[in-house]
């Protein structure tokens, strides 16, 4: 496979027409009360299940179709559901996916669950996870296969009796896929399902997974509960990104018993950090998507059940009002979403997609809350209250979200005032020199902040020192304390990131002692060698791809560290330089002490004529070049550019407008006059 495509969405729908028996007529669902747009009815299912998005387990994300799935894994995930307090949380459902079947049905055309995972059967398992107090689902495709190779059977053609014998086991979710569909037309597919389900008379959420390839969000609000709107996720941070942002505009289709689906969560899976699951579980929430715990609860860590286990977020999601979070503002990777909630509060999440920390900001009117003196702040994710006077406001870390409850509550000053914490900058320090930095702490409510103490903690042995006033008595409403640093970091201080946090410790009026903190870092840095520095041998700031690791004198390849070939561009090999893939930045240290900068850039030849991409060189905050769009045609292209007195330079990557499939982009004989 080339780039980043999903390679569990490469299975091919046949092109046969299926038998006219095997079809029925469209059948819309009675229209009710819903309405999508606020001008369009979207008529929905009539029975009332998935009032809020389905809340559950899954196990694709974990196990794919290793031998691990199993009936001891899926009674250990029902049995953790209780003893970790899931299910209290909110969690329902436990669901088998792909490959619970034998590839063949039985002699009477039945579905036959593999002996090996399965030996029990499946109702005995259903009946256990029922027996807990849980509710149980199941997998199979629109289409005459599954979608794993081994080739399950599918529900084409089979929707009645595959439905009945679904029934009978006592399955209360069904995930219908869209494998080796003949090239039957969707809505027909999934509509006869959906009528072979309720011809069963059990009340049995439906769940449509064709990958947003039909628009399901157009035509599915009566034929299932939630519908797929894109390809499978993957575990890691561009995946999840790329998912959101083909999900959030989709809001105004999402209501009470038809949700957009952005497919199951990775949270714990490994592929991401810890700031990185609370997002994706954040903007899950704000989406009002389905909660499926994709990560094998038997092994995750304290932080896994910590983020799943979110009331303050969960509550987001299930909010009992279904509006989806819509965009207010997304300007540079920061991220403004809102949504509105059945009492009148607001959600709002700060969103920060940039790899620095970046304060995000907006304000209760622009959240759509009434004018009022004062606002009650919950912050979902410290768990804690405080007030605004209408500033909503956060220094968001890098790949973080802040996530607030908004209310207009007429008790506001009850709570302390909110204080915003920020740096102005990722301090670079070079060790045995001394580095600044300047800190603020901001009052955002209308009483004071009193006895604030700002403290800047930096690592073992290194020295820091406040040269402005770090504390004050009382900090009215409104204002700022700011505060100067003097960092150093101790001569052979091994280059890297370390952790510098800030943290603003405040009383407030009623003796209510608040620590606000600001997970902030420092990179101690080495100036580049005087002469010519290629770019793969000068360490890293920092590097963000969109595909595999950025790699050092070979292409980017496939997700692997390591596996690219030469750097080809339009048949010319380059024996140094940096092989990325869209959305790609590389940044490096280079201290004022740089000239030029100069590569060959282009598509590498691994994507054949596909691809396209953007190249951009930044000097501290300026574009000094930049190539515009580039094929997998185009040959390579020369880049050079001034750097001259530029501490930090980045090397960034778009995607040419078009997504980041096949942006294998090579910065070839990438180098640095210093
Ligand atoms: C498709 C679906 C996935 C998963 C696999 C199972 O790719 O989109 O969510 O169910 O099939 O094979």
């Amino acid at each position: 496979m080339v780039g980043a495509l999903s390679a569990a969405l490469l299975c091919t729908a046949g092109v046969t027409a299926l038998p006219a028996a095997a079809r029925t007529p469209d059948t819309p669902g009675p229209a009710d009360t819903a309405h999508t747009t606020g001008t369009t009815p979207a008529p929905r299912l009539p029975d009332g299940l998935a009032k809020t998005p389905p809340m559950g387990f899954n196990n694709w994300n974990s196990t794919h179709c290793r031998a691990e799935f199993n009936e001891e894994m899926v009674k250990g995930i029902a049995d953790l559901f209780i003893a970790k307090g899931l299910k209290d949380a909110g969690y329902q459902y436990v669901n088998l996916d792909d490959c619970w079947a034998l590839p063949t049905r039985d002699g009477n055309g039945k579905l036959v669950p593999d002996p090996q995972r399965f030996p029990n059967g499946i109702k005995a398992v259903a009946d256990y996870v029922h027996s807990k107090g849980l509710k149980f689902g199941i997998y199979t495709s629109a289409g005459i296969k599954t979608c794993n190779p081994a080739g399950f059977p599918g529900g084409l053609g089979h929707e009645k009796s595959d439905a009945q014998q679904f029934a009978d086991w006592g399955v209360d979710y069904l995930k219908y896929d869209n494998c080796n569909n003949l090239g039957v037309d969707a809505k027909q597919r999934y509509r006869t399902m959906r009528d072979a389900l309720k011809a069963t008379g059990r009340p049995i959420v439906y769940s449509i997974c064709e990958w947003g390839e039909n628009k399901p969000w157009e035509w599915a609000s009566d034929v299932g509960h939630l519908w797929r709107t894109t390809g499978d996720i993957s575990d890691s941070w561009s995946s999840m990104l790329a998912i959101a942002k083909q999900n959030l505009p989709l809001a105004p289709y999402a209501g009470p018993g038809r949700w957009n689906d952005p497919d199951m969560l990775e949270v714990g899976n490994g592929g991401m950090t810890d700031t990185e699951y609370r997002s994706h579980f954040s903007l899950w929430s704000m989406m009002a998507a389905p909660l499926l715990i994709g990560s094998d609860l038997r092994k995750a860590t304290p932080e896994t059940f910590e983020i799943l286990s979110n009331k303050d977020v969960i509550a987001i999601d299930q909010d009992a009002l279904g509006k989806q979070a819509t965009v207010l503002k997304s300007e540079s990777g920061r991220w403004t979403l809102v949504r509105q909630l059945a009492n009148g509060d607001r959600a709002v999440a700060l969103f920060n997609e940039t790899g620095q920390p970046q304060q995000i900001s907006t304000t209760a009117k622009d959240v759509g809350l009434p004018q009022a003196d004062g606002y009650r702040l919950r912050d979902l994710w410290q768990h804690r209250d405080t007030h605004t006077t209408g500033t909503i406001s956060a220094t968001v870390p890098a790949h973080g979200t802040t996530v607030y409850r908004v209310s207009a509550d007429r008790r506001w000053a009850d709570y302390p005032p909110a204080v915003e914490t920020g740096t102005d900058r990722t301090p670079l320090v070079e060790a045995g020199t001394p580095a600044d930095l300047r800190s603020t702490v901001r009052n955002l409510g209308g009483t004071p902040a009193k006895n604030l103490a700002v403290t800047l903690k930096a690592p073992q042995g290194w020295q820091i020192k406040a040269t402005s006033p770090a504390t004050a008595r009382a900090l009215p409403g409104g204002r700022t304390l700011t505060t100067s640093w003097r960092i150093t970091a101790p001569a052979g201080a091994a280059p890297g990131t370390y952790d510098l946090p800030l943290t603003a410790d405040y009383r407030s009026p009623r003796g209510e002692r608040v620590t606000a903190a600001l997970p902030g870092t420092a990179h101690v840095v080495v100036p580049p060698p005087s002469g010519t520095a290629y770019a793969a041998e000068l360490p890293w700031l920092t590097a963000a791809n969109g595909w595999g690791p950025v790699e050092k004198n070979t292409s980017v390849g496939e997700s692997a560290s390591g596996d690219g070939g030469p750097i080809t561009i339009g048949g010319t090999g380059f024996a140094r330089g940096l092989g990325v893939h869209a959305a790609s930045e590389v940044s490096f240290y280079t201290g004022g002490r740089c000239s030029t900068f100069s590569a060959q850039v282009g598509i590498d030849d691994e994507s054949g004529d596909k691809g396209s991409a953007g190249f951009e060189v930044w000097a501290d905050g300026r574009r000094v070049a930049g190539t515009g769009t580039l094929t997998g045609a185009d040959a390579a292209k020369a880049v050079s550019a001034s750097v001259a007195g530029a501490q930090t330079v980045r090397l960034v990557v778009t995607d040419g407008g078009d997504g980041i499939d096949y942006d294998h982009a090579d910065w070839g004989d990438a180098k640095f006059s210093c």
